[in-house]
């Protein structure tokens, strides 16, 4: 395919098929990092654009404002670049340097704020979504995207990636993927269920998130889950999802090391997060089946964090004895 604007090569990202050892399951994992801000979010940042530009809060040469824990920014940076917008990025302290740097080479302005003393991400949260919706109002010509409450952000995936995943997979048995804003998985079940797919949709969180647990804490996972101290998406469907898991830090991470090592496949943290959950959901299952996995970004992003054995360390991550079992189920 010959594009015309790197704007077509959003969706229609490639699946990884393989059966697990120990499994009677097939796994399809949905790369998203192969869209071109190299995460899922790219889709939903190119809707809520569009669905501003038609309902006309975003008029020519106007400026977008957002925060985003990095993967939504770098989308709108790619797009802002495209279509002639000034695009202002809002990023707490948790979001890791290399999506700080894409975010900038798109040439977007950022605004950072300095590491708290404490790990709170709810703070953090709350910290920028006030900032960007402040400058938002200040500034004229501009629009705050506001990702967790914009509908144009779930109404993204029904025409793309479910209709994506139901043409590779028409007779998934499950769907897994990463709940934040719960955009993706809220919207590709939608568009699943439109279609009458009857697949099971599960949703994972990191443990000390508050979707489906109340015991809030910290965690490292980066975009992924909802921190104690702050409101629900009031995009949230919970009609739309089945079940809710949680997965810790370790496992996570640790999927993802052993990944890159036993199979090439560099995962993000929650992207690991999700495959690690699906493995153990569907291990001690006797019958046959077929589970779609989405992940949501790749390992590049994460070079100084979850692939640094240094950061792992210091933040008591690194588990060598779950990253060898982890390389025999896949290996
Ligand atoms: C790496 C990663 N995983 C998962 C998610 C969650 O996706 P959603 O906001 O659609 O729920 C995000 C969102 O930013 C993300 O960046």
């Amino acid at each position: 395919m010959i594009a015309h604007s790197i704007l077509d090569l959003f969706g229609n990202t490639p699946m990884v098929k393989w059966r697990p050892r120990r499994s009677n399951w097939d796994l399809y994992l949905k790369l998203e990092k192969y869209n071109p801000g190299q995460s899922i979010k790219d889709r939903a940042a190119l809707n809520m654009v569009l669905d501003a530009e038609a309902n006309g809060r975003l008029k020519p040469g106007g400026t977008i404002i957002e925060a985003s824990s990095g993967n939504t920014a770098i989308g709108l940076a790619i797009i802002a670049a495209i279509r002639g917008y000034r695009f202002v990025a809002v990023l707490d302290p948790y979001v890791p340097s290399e999506k700080v740097n894409l975010i900038r080479a798109y040439g977007a302005e950022i605004v950072n704020f300095d590491p708290p003393a404490t790990m709170d991400l709810g703070a953090a949260l709350i910290q920028r979504e006030t900032y960007a919706s402040e400058l938002s109002k200040r500034t004229p010509n501009s629009i705050y995207v506001d990702q967790h409450n914009n509908p144009a952000n779930t109404a993204a995936y029904p025409a793309t990636l479910a209709r994506e995943l139901i043409e590779a997979v028409p007779d998934a048995d499950l769907l897994f993927g990463a709940i934040g804003t719960s955009g993706s998985i809220c919207g590709t079940s939608k568009g699943l269920r439109e279609a009458g797919h009857k697949c099971k949709v599960i949703a994972v969180e990191p443990r000390g998130s508050v979707f489906f647990s109340s015991e809030g804490g910290p965690y490292f996972q980066s975009g992924s889950g909802n921190p104690p101290g702050i409101e629900l998406p009031r995009i949230l469907d919970r009609t739309l999802i089945d079940e809710g898991l949680q997965v810790t830090d370790v496992e996570a991470f640790s999927m993802c090391r052993a990944l890159a090592r036993c199979c090439g496949i560099l995962l993000g943290g929650s992207a690991g997060g999700v495959l690690f959950k699906a493995y153990k959901y569907i291990e001690p299952m006797k019958r046959e089946g077929k589970a779609v996995v989405i992940a949501a970004d790749g390992g590049e992003k994460y070079m100084s964090t979850i692939f640094n054995d240094e950061w792992m360390r210091e933040n008591s991550l690194l588990d060598h004895e779950l990253e060898k079992s982890i390389a025999e189920w896949f290996s």
